[in-house]
């Protein structure tokens, strides 16, 4: 059977009605494809080295280590008395992974009923600290293990934590224990955001424990995808997710992951679960990252969730 992105070349997105029928088509038949699993764990430890890579770490950026900003040109950060003492000693996950859930932020996880699903994988990676309020909860779940966090929510939402850490330290009681992993050394402007978000928690003794992205993590994965007909000046948050959890974990399954504009049943769908602020239109391409991740689906490599749950 000819499928779209045969159909189409990549650079030649197929409207969002052919994809609605595309996903209608394959229905809810998946098979776990272990070779393919293997295959990309291979492929992704070899290009960018997660275990040892994703977070910035003491083993990986000793004092005097140059850390290149991943989303700027020529700037870079030098590690010193200062950052150091920051950073985690190593990779503190317990691995590998067994099933893991990365939930992006798409308006089709509304009335999915999801939550239970999502509530029952071992490892649960969400996508810039997501409302997990309880109108949400029986879409999107409530546990979490990891949670990006991206600079500029600091700023917006925050006050750039200059007088309103205590709301910060509150509204973060949510993750629990999880990581928040943040791209402190992505754009310069983000790092010292990052870095008083990390002194609010640690003040505060916040059961949450600060990772920083290791900018040379995010470029080697930019690559990767770039090479795969993913062009966008930067992969969004939740293709960084996946790329992670599929070099980290033994199953994946992706939800919330559907930037169109339509549900399955043609029905309008909001680009976030809880809001329908649009990203800037050029900043990333998510509609090329939903062909390869449901690429991946196909194959067997990871299992994306469209829709409702069972
Ligand atoms: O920071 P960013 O704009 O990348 O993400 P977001 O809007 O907070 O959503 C988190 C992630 O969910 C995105 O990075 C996408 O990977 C995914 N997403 C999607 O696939 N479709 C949408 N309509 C919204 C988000």
């Amino acid at each position: 059977v000819l499928c779209w992105f045969y159909v189409f070349p990549v650079y030649r997105l197929p409207r969002d009605k052919d994809i609605v029928e595309e996903v209608l088509r394959q229905g809810d038949v998946w098979h776990k494809n272990q070779t393919g699993i293997d295959w990309y764990r291979k492929l992704l430890t070899d290009c960018c080295d997660p275990r040892r890579m994703f977070a910035v770490t003491k083993e990986n950026s000793p004092m005097g280590k140059v850390l290149w900003y991943d989303g700027e040109f020529y700037h870079s950060h030098t590690v010193n008395n200062e950052t150091y003492p920051l950073f985690v000693q190593d990779n503190p996950l317990h691995l590998p992974l067994k099933k893991c859930a990365v939930v992006g932020n798409s308006g089709i996880l509304r009335h999915s009923k999801c939550g239970k699903d999502i509530d029952q994988a071992d490892f649960i990676m969400r996508c810039n600290l997501p409302p997990l309020s309880k109108e949400y909860v029986e879409d999107v779940g409530t546990r979490t293990h990891l949670v990006t966090a991206n600079p500029s929510i600091i700023e917006k939402r925050f006050q750039n934590l200059l007088w309103s850490r205590k709301a910060f330290v509150d509204s973060m009681k949510v993750y629990g224990s999880s990581y928040i992993y943040m791209p402190a050394f992505s754009m310069k402007p983000g790092t010292d955001p990052s870095l008083r978000a990390y002194y609010a928690l640690a003040d505060t003794s916040s059961n949450l424990t600060m990772l920083f992205a290791n900018p040379e993590f995010l470029a080697t994965v930019g690559k990767f995808w770039k090479a795969r007909g993913v062009h966008a000046k930067r992969l969004s948050t939740g293709l960084f997710l996946v790329s992670l959890a599929l070099g980290l974990c033994e199953e994946v399954t992706a939800y919330g992951f559907w930037p169109f504009s339509v549900d399955l049943d043609e029905q309008p769908v909001s680009h976030h679960y809880y809001d329908n602020i649009l990203p800037y239109k050029w900043f990333h391409a998510m509609p090329e990252e939903f062909v390869q991740l449901w690429h991946l689906h196909k194959s067997g490599t990871l299992r994306m969730r469209v829709g409702h749950c069972p």
